[in-house]
């Protein structure tokens, strides 16, 4: 039985390895996995992890985690769990970790949109936008949508899991399956894939981990977009009052500009990743 106990790592031990192993961009990441696998706090595996004693199933399960990171994996795409503007969020191989630019989407949306108004999150993936929108503005009717049903799931689960129980779901490519009493004087917040494969620089990107689905478009990156603005142009959604919201590279935004002109639509600069787009 000593000699079995004898053979186990202490946590704090297993700490001290993985810290010497992972970057210095990641310090946290140990105390991180940690924390998930054996379902203590942050403040527990501070003032505990002396008096910790692994299992060999705990200890295999976290150098597997550990191995994961080692090879590169991002730390949200290792435990399946990220926080994001206030949310905790689980991500899983179908959905896009959320990105910084998709936070100044949503300040810019919980800032500008009247109160008590309809917002539709088209392509919501972990449901970022939408449930941290939310969260800041129970005034707002929010619908969250997606293409992939498994996705809609995920983000019916990080509603549930951040206490937001007042938004509508619906499977839609774009806004074809929504009802017009839903498209009709709504605010349109998206961020749908506008990565175009053949950018050099996407390599560096830590993009290898995310799914395509959510990644990639044609048209250098904007056919998505553009088949978006073109169903919101062509059921004459936007009026005086409101407007779409929309992330993509600053790079396309001449492209964009070119198109919505065509459609009558005009677009500014929100931010370089966020462009507004309303009715002349
Ligand atoms: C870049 S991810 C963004 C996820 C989330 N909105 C965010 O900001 O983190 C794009 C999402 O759009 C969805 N999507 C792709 N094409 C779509 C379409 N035609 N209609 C609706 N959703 C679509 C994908 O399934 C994916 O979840």
């Amino acid at each position: 039985m000593n000699k079995l106990k004898e053979s186990r790592l202490a946590l704090d031990d297993w700490l001290k390895k993985a810290r010497r192993a992972t970057s210095k961009n990641n310090p946290k990441a140990p105390e991180i996995i940690a924390s998930k696998i054996l379902r203590m706090s942050p403040t527990q595996i501070a003032t505990r992890s002396d008096q910790i004693i692994l299992t060999k199933k705990e200890q295999r399960k976290l150098d597997n985690l550990l191995g994961k990171l080692l090879t590169g994996r991002p730390l949200p795409a290792v435990i399946h769990h990220t926080q994001f503007h206030n949310l905790s969020l689980k991500v899983n191989n179908r959905v896009l970790t959320p990105r910084a630019e998709t936070e100044e989407l949503i300040e810019y949306a919980i800032k500008n949109i009247p109160k008590k108004s309809k917002v539709l999150d088209i392509g919501t993936g972990t449901g970022a936008i939408g449930i941290g929108l939310a969260k800041a503005r129970p005034d707002l009717r929010i619908t969250l949508t997606d293409i992939d049903y498994k996705t809609l799931n995920l983000a019916k689960i990080n509603a549930r899991r951040n206490k937001i129980t007042a938004v509508k779901y619906i499977k839609s490519n774009l806004i074809k399956k929504i009802d017009q009493r839903d498209l009709e004087d709504s605010y349109f917040l998206a961020n749908l894939p506008y990565v175009n494969p053949n950018w050099k620089n996407i390599k560096h990107k830590n993009l290898k981990y995310e799914p395509r689905s959510a990644l990639f478009a044609s048209d250098n990156g904007l056919k998505i977009i553009k088949n978006l603005l073109e169903q919101i142009s062509n059921k004459k959604l936007l009026n005086k009052n409101n407007w779409a919201l929309l992330e993509h590279d600053p790079k396309q935004f001449d492209d964009l500009q070119i198109f919505c002109k065509d459609l009558g639509l005009k677009v500014t600069k929100v931010t370089n990743f966020v462009s507004k787009v309303e009715v002349y």
